[in-house]
């Protein structure tokens, strides 16, 4: 076979001077990246969500990232994240006041904007030989209504078309440290982030099930903004960096927080992954708040623009 590669992209948080924040070095970092990624001629682009800062507050924003990749030289598949959707369902509120956890739980007018700018929210195909398959993860024990469609979706694709790579792609991490690892308690403030990065049990060991039951060989994720590799009966399982900013840094030993995206070769031999590091990060200053503020804090009279949405 003639070797291909694809590249995997993910939290590329892309914002807007017309928001209550905005953090032009995530912008030029993207371009920074995306020009690199142009540059190492990929057939097709994977993005994994959190394409935009606050997709779930602005559709401009999402269709900015949509036309910005719509002109790419090659397609990009696209997943939501968690800023462009809302966050993974909670009932109780995590130790930080200033953070409401129940409210930033995923509703359905989270994932409408989503799909009316970018399409189907979960999706499988294949390509030279390769399945790719995708889904925002953030929907697994959301209760809402699409879930139902979601899992119908999911169990579907076991009887999807076999290829010699299966490669899925979400947007969180399926475990943190170990398969089986315990549910991690969100109101702990040192097993948060745990709770906040990862899937929770039923819905890890379903997504298990189904990745198992469809050939997978390979599952790609974000949301953590540190570089880490697991194996997992099998299946490696690759947590990717973020183009814009780094988070976790001291989580794992051989975690690895540089910025950047990876680039996957796919020859006779199998599939081998390259970690592409920015060739600059830019110290553009921007303004407004980190984090999940809480809507009073979100002060759009800052904005460097002005909006009418
Ligand atoms: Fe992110």
């Amino acid at each position: 076979m003639k070797p291909w590669s694809f590249c995997h992209a993910t939290d590329i948080h892309v914002g807007s001077p017309r928001s209550f924040r905005f953090a032009p070095a995530w912008n030029e970092n993207w371009q920074t990246a995306r020009k690199q990624i142009i540059e190492s001629r990929p057939d097709l682009l994977l993005v994994g969500g959190d394409v935009a800062r606050d997709g779930n507050l602005h559709r401009y924003e999402l269709v900015a990232v949509k036309d910005d990749l719509d002109a790419l030289p090659f397609p990009a598949h696209v997943i939501a994240g968690n800023m462009d959707t809302g966050n993974k369902h909670t009932d109780v509120d995590g130790p930080n006041p200033a953070r409401n956890d129940v409210a930033l739980s995923i509703r359905s007018e989270h994932l409408e904007p989503f799909a009316s700018v970018f399409g189907p929210l979960w999706w499988s195909f294949v390509h030279k030989d390769v399945r790719f398959s995708a889904f925002p993860d953030m929907i697994a024990g959301s209760r809402l209504p699409e879930e139902e469609a979601f899992w119908e979706w999911f169990d579907a694709q076991r009887k999807g078309p076999r290829a010699r790579h299966h490669v899925w792609m979400m947007h969180s991490a399926l475990f943190i440290d170990d398969l089986h690892e315990p549910n991690w308690d969100i109101t702990k403030p040192e097993t948060y982030y745990e709770w906040y990065f990862g899937i929770d049990e039923p819905h890890r060991n379903r997504l298990m099930d189904g990745f198992k039951a469809t050939g997978a060989t390979l599952v790609l994720s974000g949301h953590v903004h540190c570089r880490k590799q697991h194996r997992a009966d099998g299946i490696d399982f690759h947590i990717n960096p973020s183009t814009a900013f780094s988070q976790w840094p001291k989580r794992w030993p051989d975690g690895n927080d540089s910025l950047g995206f990876m680039k996957y070769d796919v020859t006779d031999k199998g599939i081998k992954e390259t970690f592409v590091p920015l060739e600059r990060k830019s110290r553009k200053k921007g303004y407004g708040p980190g984090g999940h503020p809480l809507p009073e804090a979100r002060d759009y009279s800052i904005a460097w623009e002005k909006s009418d949405e």
